[in-house]
């Protein structure tokens, strides 16, 4: 890099106050997070610490990143997708909550990774306490910034710290090996106490970590609490990844063919929706339990070779690699539309469809790109292939995150009094803590719950008593 490291993001007052507008209206329906940041002013659990995030920039994300700055952390924040950020939020809050911002819509891999890597205090900052995480570019970058020969406080004997993380395998054709090389950098001056994922995606990434021996830390997988799999992971993941379809292709869904790819959690919640629209929905799996659910649950399940012909829409919710290729991709119907809810753009062989095309129409809507073939049959790429829901629309709604990122707050807090006990491994959400978020939600709500009785304890912790 020349001219010496850039600043965090500062922007012009219109751009700031747009997003603090925006701020403020995604706050109105976040009161896990309003209780949260009102005990957390009582509490200061963060007093003296820094907390390193790396999460799409958006309303949602500043709302968590006012909470954190409640309970007294030093809040240092970089995207975690190169084209999620929301312009007027990253200036809001460099603005006017004190949050070192390190995020711009539309930038380049290489600075994507710049801007983690200041996030994690490179330059001379020592290195964050806590570190909060969406998909593991962050975890991949501070563990490539931390010493070698750091070996864990407890003297545990486990692996040193600073061993460099394995990338992921980058699939041969992955757009992202087109575009520049993250920078040298500077090794940061400590480790952290623990952190917190919040995707399936960045999960699996954490627990090879941690199966190599290469995690320096505990981290808290938040993406798997019961709570966070059944209101963000379906019922979110469904509804914004539908919106984001919508809003850059326009088209009707209701009599349309949709080929949902992966029918986890995520891929459920986007079957449904579209089944509400009035799609016909047909799944694609390679586990055989989820494609029994499926089937169960009144799809049609074949392989994506069969659906090729027939789809109309197709949407990868996979979490892995090379899902729809480009011999899926030269089988397809004129008009089909291509888009992806997975956390990286690695599940639609975008390089194999640029080869595949005649004719590239960049933008014949917003997030929009339509490949004319050969033989005229014209494809449409939506977001890039990357993920279409926080590309092309808003993300998940506020009252969704508000539980996903409450979650997380609450865990983060955890972590400040009680990382120290925990091996460097991946860890679940302490079960205290799913709970106590529905229950503040549920208050927030002004929904109450009965409680046990003493002789329905009773007849739960028996096993004497039968009919
Ligand atoms: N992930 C999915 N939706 C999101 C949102 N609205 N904000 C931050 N991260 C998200």
């Amino acid at each position: 890099m020349t001219g010496g490291p850039p600043r965090p993001y500062s922007a012009d007052a219109e751009l700031a106050e747009s997003g603090a507008r925006r701020i403020s209206y995604s706050q109105r329906s976040m009161p896990l997070l309003e209780a949260l940041a009102a005990r957390f002013r009582a509490d200061r659990p963060f007093d003296g610490m820094t907390v390193a995030a790396c999460l799409h920039v958006t309303a949602e994300t500043a709302v968590l990143a006012r909470t954190l700055r409640a309970g007294g952390a030093q809040v240092a924040l970089a995207a975690s997708n190169p084209l999620s950020t929301q312009d007027d939020i990253a200036a809001a809050l460099a603005a006017g909550d004190g949050v070192a911002v390190f995020a711009r819509a539309g930038v380049d891999r290489r600075t994507y990774y710049e801007h983690i890597a200041l996030a994690l205090g490179e330059y001379g900052a020592t290195g964050p306490d806590l570190v909060i995480d969406d998909g593991g570019d962050l975890m991949n970058t501070l563990h490539d910034l931390l010493p070698r020969g750091n070996v864990s406080p407890r003297g545990d004997g486990l692996p040193a710290r600073g061993t460099p993380a394995p990338r992921p395998p980058r699939p041969p054709g992955s757009p992202r090996a087109r575009r520049g090389s993250p920078p040298p950098r500077t090794p940061l001056a400590r480790t952290p106490l623990g952190g917190c994922e919040g995707t399936t995606t960045g999960v699996l990434r954490l627990r090879r970590m941690a199966a190599e021996g290469a995690l320096a830390f505990p981290v808290i997988a938040a993406s798997d609490t019961p709570v966070k799999r059944l209101v963000d992971n379906t019922r979110g993941t469904g509804q914004s990844v539908i919106d984001g379809l919508l809003r850059a292709s326009g088209v009707m869904l209701a009599g349309k063919v949709v080929v949902v790819a992966g029918f986890g959690a995520c891929g459920t919640g986007i079957a449904e929706c579209a089944r509400g629209l009035g799609a016909r929905v047909l799944v694609t799996e390679v586990d055989p339990v989820r494609a029994l659910d499926a089937v169960l649950s009144g799809f049609r399940v074949l392989t994506l070779a069969e659906a090729a012909p027939i789809g109309e829409v197709f949407i990868t919710a996979t979490g892995t690699a090379e899902v729809i290729t480009a011999e899926h991709m030269a089988m397809m119907r004129d008009g089909a539309i291509l888009a992806n809810a997975g956390h990286f753009d690695v599940e639609i062989d975008v390089r194999g469809l640029e080869a595949l095309a005649a004719v590239v129409h960049p933008d014949v809507r917003p997030h929009t790109d339509m490949f004319e073939l050969p033989d005229g049959r014209r494809l449409l790429l939506l977001a890039e292939g990357r993920v279409v829901n926080l590309v092309a629309a808003d993300g998940h709604p506020p009252e969704v995150m508000d539980l996903a990122f409450g979650i997380e707050a609450l865990a983060l807090a955890w972590l400040a009094g009680n990382a120290e006990k925990l091996t460097p491994d991946v860890h679940p959400v302490p079960p205290d803590i799913d709970a106590e978020a529905a229950r503040l939600v549920l208050a927030a709500l002004g929904a109450d719950i009965d409680s046990l009785t003493p002789a329905q304890r009773a007849y739960l912790a028996s096993w004497h008593l039968g009919s």
